[in-house]
């Protein structure tokens, strides 16, 4: 019974167009990806800075790799609260602004640890539709009601919180969304916080490191929770969620995502402690993202593409599922790895190819991909006719 349903599902999947199967790639190197044979120029990665290839940073992890044990070897509660864990907590609260910090061993683990112990039965819960899959999760964990409005709009935010008469809400929203690369509407957002006084939670996992002052993100003004991840514009693994005193109490008394799992190494916390002044100094890989993000684009918009994206994360519109995997197949043929997003990341039938721009990318990368991406559209435009 169990064989068969995965066999018609799977089979299903492929008919919409919305089979997935990851990619093995062979060596990554600088902006590179070796995949079979061929050497291709990534444009599908979150490592904005260029931070998880960068022998500065491999070393001072490695370093800390010899000095400390590989693994923390316990949960947080039991034997694995180490002293250079809890320093590493408080100096993440200290730099990004806020009281006191908590680390997961990944953003997916933060958000529905967070969400799921915080709120429960009877709670409200308001949310960007379009916010990460793991803080879906937590909603549904957690047993609030909860009511999507309409992403980044504020009136619509608006709509829902006038008709709240019981306890405060919270709000959920992310500050860069992770699929249609925009930016939360900071001020309309504050705006509303000042007047509703609603509890809200900011995921940064694609701000921090890459926007903002020294890379802080741009939403500590709004946000009573930030949560960001290591993944991404820091170059190493595991999140971090900065939060007011006392909620770390809390979530070690009943955040079941983090009782029950390995804390991360001593290793990774002493990592992170070095990546703040790294981070710091990256002021030219932001400068240099934010111009090549910018003329990327210019470019692509040049060519008649529908592209969404304010910073480093482009959106190119494409629609039909099928569509958008085969542009990215011929993109690979190109030497170009872009990856459609399809449903349900996205909503049905906007799937879109999600290019991840880094500060490894020069101009002439970017020729390359305006004129693939415009070739191999050409082509299957032509073939659907
Ligand atoms: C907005 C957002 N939050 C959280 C996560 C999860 O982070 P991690 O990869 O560390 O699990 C992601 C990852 O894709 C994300 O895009």
């Amino acid at each position: 019974m169990f064989a068969e349903r995965i066999k018609n599902r799977l089979l299903n999947q492929h008919n919409a167009g919305l089979y997935r199967k990851p990619v093995e790639i062979n060596k990554r190197q600088e902006k590179y990806f070796f995949i079979g044979n061929r050497k291709v120029l990534n444009f599908a990665s979150n490592d904005y800075l260029g931070l998880g290839v960068s022998d500065k940073l491999k070393r001072k992890v490695s370093g800390n790799f010899l000095k400390y044990a590989t693994s923390s070897s316990s949960s947080r509660l039991v034997s694995g609260n180490y002293s250079v864990i809890n320093q590493a907590e408080k100096e993440y609260a200290r730099f990004f602004g806020y009281e006191d910090a908590l680390f997961f061993p990944s953003g997916y683990q933060a958000n529905i640890g967070i969400v799921s112990a915080l709120f429960e039965k009877g709670d409200l819960l308001i949310f960007d539709k379009h916010i990460h899959a793991s803080s879906v999760k937590g909603m549904l964990l957690s047993g609030a009601d909860f009511h999507g409005y309409n992403h980044n709009s504020m009136s619509h935010l608006c709509k829902w919180l006038e008709k709240t008469s019981k306890n405060k809400p919270a709000v959920l929203t992310e500050s860069l969304f992770s699929m249609d690369g925009d930016f939360l509407d900071v001020q309309g957002f504050k705006a509303l916080k000042e007047r509703f006084d609603f509890f809200s939670i900011v995921d940064e996992a694609h701000a921090f490191g890459a926007t903002g002052e020294n890379g802080k993100g741009i939403a500590r003004d709004v946000a009573d929770i930030g949560v960001g991840t290591f993944g991404k514009a820091l170059g190493l693994f595991g999140a971090f969620v900065l939060m007011p005193a006392d909620f770390k109490e809390y979530f070690f008394n009943f955040s079941s995502p983090l009782i029950y799992t390995t804390s991360l190494p001593e290793a990774h916390a002493a990592s992170a402690i070095d990546l703040l002044g790294i981070i710091s100094q990256c002021e030219k890989q932001r400068k240099h993202l934010r111009e090549i993000s910018s003329l990327t684009k210019e470019k692509l918009v040049y060519e008649g593409f529908c592209v969404k994206g304010d910073a480093h994360i482009l959106a190119v519109e494409i629609g039909d599922e099928n569509r958008a995997l085969e542009i990215s197949e011929r993109l690979l043929e190109e030497n170009i790895f872009v990856l459609p997003a399809r449903y349900p990341t996205v909503p049905l039938h906007k799937a879109m190819l999600r290019i991840g721009m880094t500060a490894l990318h020069t101009e002439k990368d970017v020729r390359k991909l305006v004129s693939s991406l415009k070739e191999a559209y050409g082509k299957i435009e032509k073939k659907d006719r």
